[in-house]
């Protein structure tokens, strides 16, 4: 019996002839048609928009931190370049939200990926990571993402690695990566810390820096006593000059909070780098909003105004973005970097005012039609939305 597609391609003009190169491309090599699926599979295997994993191990780096692994509940992870992020789903207190980590473990081995999940003050899904997950807990996730990455084929053989706090972690996975694979690069790894003691991988750091001549690891601390043996203070021109001595042919690299990515930035144009040598993380929004440039003089961060969205109206505070209160009232936005890299979690902006935060890579389109990425648009006063 004839399939329909066999029937609708007989009808065709050149139906015969094309079913009798698909007969022979069947017989004596691969029929485009029947290896479909299969090439779908490969590619989402590789592009991967979901990820099902469970909890392996679970490590205390610092008494704030923990190294979490993750194994694939698929028997899959998809390769990533060092230096890019998954975004981890999670269910708190009945809302469904997600945060971005950066994987810390080599792309050479995959396993399992590792994070490295640090406390901060107000914190809501870095304390559940912290408190509450255990191993064999099961997360949706997705990526691996992102455009900070460690590209040896573009990038001057000299890296010059900018890390503050958790920000350590993708260059963890560069660093991994490179040693491992025993490349012709130098790296300069500086590292800046309030204590030692709190430094991320320090020991691990350490230990590498002294069996690799081609790494150099420099911790800063910007808390320390007189009798420690690391440089005191802040990542500044200075340091960077001293640390690395010939600048030229270095590329840069930078990750770690708003401020401190801002201040490095600072560095960097003192010493006249280029910004096609630099590649800066945007490590998710500022929790001190109110603090970041342009903030409305007017507004405090307490403000709750109206958010309407269809016939749903709901509260959202002026110092949260807008995703934020939408993931509170359970309305689902699609997302990932949530920092207004992706584009995935955009919505129109039918009326009134949002105060939009830095680093949204927004596209004409969007500004000439009135589109705004929700996880980097504060409202500045009552405001409606669609999709
Ligand atoms: C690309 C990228 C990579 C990153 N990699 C790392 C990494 O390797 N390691 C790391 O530690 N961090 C990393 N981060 C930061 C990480 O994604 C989180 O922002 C961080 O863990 C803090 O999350 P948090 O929820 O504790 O705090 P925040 O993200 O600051 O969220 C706290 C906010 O959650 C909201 N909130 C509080 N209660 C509720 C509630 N009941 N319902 C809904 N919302 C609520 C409030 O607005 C509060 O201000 C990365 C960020 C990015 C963008
Ligand atoms: S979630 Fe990626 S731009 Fe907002």
């Amino acid at each position: 019996m004839k399939s329909m597609k066999d029937i609708i391609i007989g009808q065709m003009e050149k139906g015969p002839e094309i079913m009798n190169e698909g007969a022979v491309a069947k017989k004596i090599g691969k029929d485009i048609i029947t290896e479909k699926n299969k090439t779908d599979r490969i590619v989402r295997s590789i592009h991967t928009e979901s990820l099902n994993l469970i909890v392996s191990e679970i490590h205390q780096v610092t008494s704030d931190a923990k190294a979490i692994r993750f194994v694939s509940a698929d028997g899959y992870l998809p390769v990533f370049e060092a230096g890019q992020y998954v975004n981890i789903f999670t269910e708190i207190n009945g809302v469904r939200t997600s945060r971005p980590y950066s994987i810390s473990s080599s792309p050479k081995q995959r396993g399992y990926y590792e994070i490295c999940v640090a406390r901060i003050p107000t914190g809501f899904v870095s304390d559940f990571f912290l408190d509450k997950v255990k191993v064999g807990d099961k997360f949706e996730a997705n990526g691996p993402q992102g455009v900070f990455r460690f590209n040896p084929v573009f990038h001057y053989k000299k890296s010059v690695f900018l890390a503050g706090g958790s920000g350590i972690t993708p260059f963890m996975s560069m660093t991994r990566e490179i040693l491992e694979s025993g490349a012709d690069r130098e790296i300069y790894l500086i590292f800046g810390a309030r204590k030692a003691e709190l430094a991320i991988f320090h020991k691990e750091l350490s230990a590498m820096a002294e069996l690799h001549p081609n790494f150099h690891y420099h911790l800063v601390l910007s808390e320390s006593d007189s009798e420690c043996n690391f440089r005191k203070g802040f990542i500044d021109a200075k340091c960077i000059k001293d640390i690395v001595g010939e600048i030229e042919g270095s590329t840069f690299y930078m990750c770690g909070p708003p401020v401190m990515t801002d201040f490095c930035a600072k560095a960097l144009e003192e010493l006249n780098i280029r910004p096609k040598d630099i590649r800066r993380e945007m490590f998710g929004a500022r929790q001190d909003i109110q603090n970041e440039p342009g903030w409305p003089s007017n507004l405090t961060g307490d403000e709750v105004f109206k958010l309407k969205i269809g016939d749903k109206v709901i509260d959202a505070k002026s110092s949260e973005s807008l995703l934020i209160s939408l993931e509170r009232a359970g309305v689902r936005v699609n997302v990932c970097c949530r920092s207004g890299e992706c584009s995935l979690c955009r919505v129109k902006l039918v009326s009134g005012n949002v105060f939009l935060a830095r680093g949204v890579w927004a596209r004409h389109a969007d500004e000439k039609f009135g589109y705004i990425h929700s996880c980097k648009a504060y409202p500045s006063s009552d405001v409606e939305i669609e999709f």
